[in-house]
């Protein structure tokens, strides 16, 4: 079978939405120049080193230890993995779990997990939450992967804090090494000091670190995505393998061939031509709703700028919405059809469901219902994305397509993959550094002055 994803956007083109709302052929036959010339750019400086993201899946040793640890971990049987982190330290791993672990995952039983422990991601300081959290894991039950590019993230640390004291008072300092897995920065004296990095001395943790050429919003690949990954029993195989398909396509420069630089050039002239300032990302299946908050996270905080690498005050940035399919045609498509055309809807569909439900012949009473009758639940939700698509077209609202033929580790990899590269490339069309975040900066300091440390 043909696993790999499909981009279509042909209905993101003046010829199915109206000049005023879709890009024409010469738009992009102008662009792909620049794309072409940005290609180079980025390939110069992926080979130098500045961007990690692109060969974190290449890195076969950093794997093994990932797959050897949870190995020797499952073996202890621990009934929760907890993850201590947020933004880019939590989002990659949930969207990967929402995809490829069965719904309700927590619910299951530990038969029906293979043995495998349950998840909590906490990626909040809400303590109605962690302390539910608390309440239903275990200490002694449980392991902990604390998450920290920087490590000094004040969210992470006083869940780190609260963990540390409940899990020493249940077995003692020696066992905490049994108890809690730290992800960080590399040590050296050109890395950023990570406070993780005394915890981890002190009680002897297993320690994974996230290269410093790679951000938090750009590090599913590496430990911080593939260590639950792995603790999860998902098939790191099929990640690594269709990040590495989605690699050899986004290795082209030219657009035609390269869904990532296509994607990203119809989001920048969208934006800059056509007045798209949001972008949404609706998955047509509940196994990519977490995608589409990984997806968010990535495009605000990469190309939300305020200065051109040159120093110019641009501004730039699209808003990235998350919606979800069918569910929110109840809730969003009226604004999207009817209320300013300011949008760029990106509909992501799965051909094939892993399993089929169908409606059942009964309430035979009620005839209204004959067109549902002995049809699968699959079918409708096909009828659902087709009909919100020619009902956008018909709005002249600009729609991107993207096909997984399955949901499977191969699959949710490339679309990860190519929303990176698309990211990068659309960093460069702006002329913004997709890979810093200076706004969010200025936040965390006045909250820490407010704590009473230094800010
Ligand atoms: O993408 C990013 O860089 C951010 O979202 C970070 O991941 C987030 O701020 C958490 O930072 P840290 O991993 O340093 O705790």
């Amino acid at each position: 079978m043909d696993q790999n994803i499909r981009v279509d956007i042909s209905r993101a083109k003046s010829s199915a939405v109206t000049p005023d709302h879709g890009i024409s052929t010469q738009e992009l036959n102008d662009i792909s120049h620049r794309v072409a010339e940005l290609h180079k750019v980025l390939a110069q400086e992926r080979a130098d080193g500045v961007y990690g993201f692109y060969d974190l899946y290449q890195q076969r040793n950093v794997i093994e230890d990932v797959q050897n640890t949870a190995a020797d971990f499952l073996e202890r049987g621990y009934d929760n993995l907890v993850i201590l982190g947020i933004g880019g330290s939590a989002l990659g791993a949930r969207a990967l779990a929402t995809a490829l672990l069965p719904p309700h995952y927590n619910l299951t039983t530990r038969r029906a997990r293979h043995g495998h422990p349950r998840l909590f991601v906490m990626d909040n300081i809400d303590p109605i939450t962690f302390r539910q959290m608390m309440r239903l894991c275990a200490p002694g039950k449980t392991l902990y992967n604390v998450i920290s590019k920087s490590g000094g993230t004040a969210e992470t640390m006083a869940q780190l804090m609260i963990v540390m004291q409940a899990i020493e008072k249940k077995v003692g300092e020696d066992s905490i090494r049994d108890h809690v897995v730290v992800t960080t920065n590399p040590r050296g004296e050109d890395a950023p000091k990570s406070l993780l990095h005394p915890v981890a001395d002190k009680y002897g943790l297993k320690e994974f670190t996230i290269p410093l050429n790679v951000g938090g919003r750009f590090s599913v690949f590496s430990p911080v995505g593939l260590f639950p990954a792995a603790m999860l029993g998902m098939d790191i195989e099929g990640l690594i393998e269709g990040c590495a398909v989605m690699d050899e396509r986004c290795s082209h420069s030219d657009m035609e061939t390269n869904p990532a630089y296509l994607r990203a050039a119809v989001h920048y002239l969208a934006d800059t031509l056509k007045d798209k300032k949001i972008s949404v990302f609706m998955p047509y299946a509940d196994s990519l709703a977490d995608v589409a908050d990984w997806y968010r996270q990535l495009w605000a905080e990469s190309l939300g700028k305020r200065y051109t690498y040159g120093g110019d005050e641009v501004f730039a940035g699209q808003t990235p919405v998350k919606a979800l399919g069918a569910t929110d045609q109840h809730s969003q498509i009226q604004l999207y059809r009817e209320g300013p055309n300011d949008k760029l809807i990106n509909i992501i569909e799965v051909r094939r469901f892993d399993r089929s439900l169908r409606i059942p012949d009964t309430l035979s009473e009620l005839t209204e219902l004959d067109y549902l009758r002995n049809k699968s639940m699959n079918r409708l939700m096909t009828a659902e994305l087709k009909g919100t698509m020619d009902a956008l077209k018909t709005s002249h609202r600009p729609t991107i397509r993207v096909q997984l033929p399955v949901v499977n580790a191969h699959t949710v990899a490339q679309l990860l993959y190519m929303l990176e590269v698309e990211t990068a490339m659309a960093g460069r069309l702006y002329n913004i550094n997709a890979f810093d975040q200076p706004g969010v900066e200025e936040g965390k300091q006045i909250a820490r002055a407010i704590m009473g440390g230094n800010g």
